[in-house]
């Protein structure tokens, strides 16, 4: 089937299965590829630029960002025919498909919510919003208009995540019970954002525990949390010295169902590196204990290279799923640009990521207050069935 009649024919499917409809055939680009606005080329986009561009079945028509230099750069980088400084130019521009949104966190809500008012697919950098109503406005704006709307990050497309979701679902360490996460530096130095209100280490980093403890152990029910700042102002690269405003060393725990607890620590003020002087594997980042054994993720979550496991009465860690496969942790719009093409069912889905801003938000209403927070949104699980 040529490759025009196999997208017709996947959107009608999924139109009748009920889902948002796949890609229109007529919107598609030369032989069907998946057309991207790219928005926001500060640093992340040189890493995901390389990943888009090198895709035979995507075309990267527009790059744009409201400092129109960084746009022109990457356009000329990576060949990309049109440059926009803002959104609404973006959307007025060259057709596309797909919108990939690597803004600063707090743009993303605004520029997600002017794409799918104006019928574009979406991909965003988490957190999809910075507000719960916001979030819900989206996925609401989505389906009404009849589009995808995913953010990142992508970890529960690994194969180690996949691997781990396995060995629980096995029975090979018992029943799991408790589970903690690790992930910080020394925090971002290239933009004031990250320290300033909308920013923070829970968003910026802590969401990807979040993902992976939610992925792999169910919905949240109630959050506890606690966030300090241990530095009044920092020094960044494009705004020189800013106050900190937003969280830079953050603890939650998470009560799943079934009593199952766990706990994710965050930070911009930890030590650089993932590797200890004369370590050769990569630290853990994840440990999951069951009463039968326990699960050590080596390297972060969005980077894994291997799980350790060990089971109940054997001396040794195994290293188990050391290879990344097809996983890219930069490539979630190129995996939904393939989902669009293909109707394959995306393991990301926007209710799970709405789910997780929930659980962040909760953390922080809880350190406000003092309180323990309730959590009420909820996704699809488990992701594997
Ligand atoms: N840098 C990383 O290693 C990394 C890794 C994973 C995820 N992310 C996520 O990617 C996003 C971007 O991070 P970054 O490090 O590239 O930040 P950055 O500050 O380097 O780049 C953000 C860019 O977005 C532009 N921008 C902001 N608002 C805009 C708007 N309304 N319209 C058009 N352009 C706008 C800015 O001018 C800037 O060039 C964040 O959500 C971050 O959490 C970053």
């Amino acid at each position: 089937m040529p490759r025009r009649e196999f997208i017709k024919e996947t959107a009608v499917l999924g139109a009748t299965a009920g889902l948002a409809p796949a890609l229109l055939g007529a919107e598609t680009g030369p032989e069907g590829k998946v057309r991207v606005g790219y928005i926001g080329c500060g640093n992340v986009s040189g890493s995901y630029l390389p990943n888009l561009t090198a895709q035979p079945f995507i075309e990267v028509v527009s790059v744009c960002d409201i400092k129109p230099e960084r746009a022109r750069k990457r356009a000329e980088q990576f060949k990309v025919p049109n440059v926009y400084p803002n959104i609404d130019e973006l959307l007025a521009g060259a057709p596309f498909d797909l919108l990939v949104n690597t803004t600063s966190m707090p743009s993303h809500y605004p520029v997600n919510k002017k794409a799918l008012l104006a019928k574009r697919h979406v991909w965003s950098e988490k957190p999809m919003a910075l507000e719960v109503a916001q979030g819900k406005e989206l996925l609401a704006l989505a389906k009404r208009n009849g589009v995808h709307f995913w953010a990142a990050p992508t970890c529960v497309t690994s194969p180690q995540f996949k691997f781990m979701a396995e060995t629980m679902a096995s029975g090979k360490i018992g029943k799991v019970t408790a589970a903690h996460g690790a992930y910080g530096h020394g925090g971002p130095g290239w933009s004031g954002w990250f320290y300033q209100k909308g920013g923070g280490s829970l968003y910026d980093l802590g969401v990807y525990n979040v993902t992976t403890f939610t992925g792999l152990l169910g919905p949240v029910q109630e959050v506890v949390g606690m966030t300090s700042i241990l530095n009044p102002t920092r020094k960044v690269e494009d705004l020189g010295e800013v106050r900190v405003e937003a969280d830079e060393n953050t603890m939650l725990i998470m009560r799943h169902a079934n009593g199952l607890l766990s706990h994710v620590q965050t930070g911009f003020v930890y030590f650089d590196g993932e590797y200890l002087p004369g370590e050769k594997r990569r630290l853990y980042t994840i440990d999951i204990t069951g009463t039968k054994g326990a699960m050590h993720l080596q390297g972060w979550d969005w980077g894994p290279s291997g799980v350790d496991v060990a089971f109940q009465g054997e001396a040794a860690l195994e290293t188990f799923c050391k290879e990344p496969g097809k996983y890219n942790w930069v490539g979630g719009a190129t995996y939904v640009a393939e989902c669009l093409l293909t109707g394959k069912t995306s393991l990301i889905t926007p209710e799970h990521a709405l789910h997780v801003l929930e659980v962040m938000n909760a953390c922080h209403e809880s350190q406000r207050t003092g309180r323990r927070v309730k959590v009420e949104s909820t996704f699809k699980w488990p992701l594997f069935v």
